[in-house]
C-alpha cells in the first residue's frame, strides 16, 4: 500500500471545508446527513470544524460489495430518522465516483421537500463519472485508483487507517504492514 494523503493533508482539507460551510451557512442550522459507511470519520472531523447549530442523521446505501469498482446497482440499507421538511441539508459522503450514488441520494432526499439540499464530499474521483453530477463542497481531487484509509474501506477493512492509501486487492497486505 502505498500513501497517498497524509493525515496533515486531510486535516488541512476539512479544516478549509469547515471554513467554507460555516461561511455559506452563516444565519442557518445545518442538518447534516452522514452517508455510513464512509464518510463517518470525514462527517466527525467536519462536523468540530463547523462552527454552527448542527445536528447529524445518517443513511446507508450499499454500491460496492468486496469489490473495487462500482456495481452500478445501489440498495437503501438505512432510512434517516429525522424530517428534513424545510431543513437545511448537507449530504456529507466520502467519495464521489461515478456519481450514481449521490444522485440517487439526493432524489430520495429532494422528495420529503428540504429547505435546501446540498454535498460535501471528502474525494473526487473522475474518471469514472457517468452522471452529469458534481458536489458543492470537495476536498481533495484525484483522477483514477482505489484508496482506502479514513473511513474507506475494502472488503469492510482498513477504515482505522488514518492517513489514505492506495490499494491494489491483488497485492493485499495484512492491516498492521500499511
Ligand atoms: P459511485 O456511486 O460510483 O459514485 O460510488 C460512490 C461510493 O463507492 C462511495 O460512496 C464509496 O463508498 C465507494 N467507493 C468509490 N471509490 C472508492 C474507493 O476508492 N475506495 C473505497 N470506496 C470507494
Ligand atoms: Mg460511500
Amino acid at each position: 500500500m502505498k500513501q497517498l494523503y497524509t493525515k496533515q493533508y486531510i486535516a488541512q482539507q476539512v479544516a478549509r471545508l469547515g471554513i467554507e460551510i460555516d461561511r455559506d451557512y452563516h444565519n442557518k442550522e445545518i442538518l447534516m446527513i452522514v452517508v455510513l459507511k464512509g464518510a463517518m470519520m470525514f462527517a466527525a472531523d467536519l462536523a468540530r470544524e463547523i462552527d454552527r447549530p448542527l445536528s447529524m442523521d445518517f443513511i446507508q446505501v450499499s454500491s460496492y460489495g468486496g469489490q473495487t469498482a462500482s456495481s452500478g446497482e445501489i440498495t437503501f440499507k438505512k432510512d434517516i430518522e429525522t424530517d428534513i421538511y424545510g431543513k437545511d441539508i448537507l449530504i456529507v459522503e466520502d467519495i464521489i465516483d461515478t456519481g450514481l450514488t449521490l444522485q440517487i441520494l439526493k432524489q430520495h432526499l429532494l422528495k420529503r421537500k428540504p429547505a435546501s439540499l446540498k454535498t460535501c464530499t471528502l474525494i473526487d474521483k473522475q474518471k469514472h463519472r457517468c452522471v452529469p453530477i458534481e458536489s458543492d463542497y470537495c476536498g481533495i481531487t484525484m483522477d483514477d485508483g482505489f484508496i482506502v484509509g479514513y473511513g474507506l474501506d475494502y472488503d469492510e477493512l482498513y477504515r482505522n487507517l488514518d492517513a489514505i492509501y492506495t490499494f491494489d486487492p491483488t497485492q493485499q497486505l495484512a492491516q498492521g504492514d500499511a
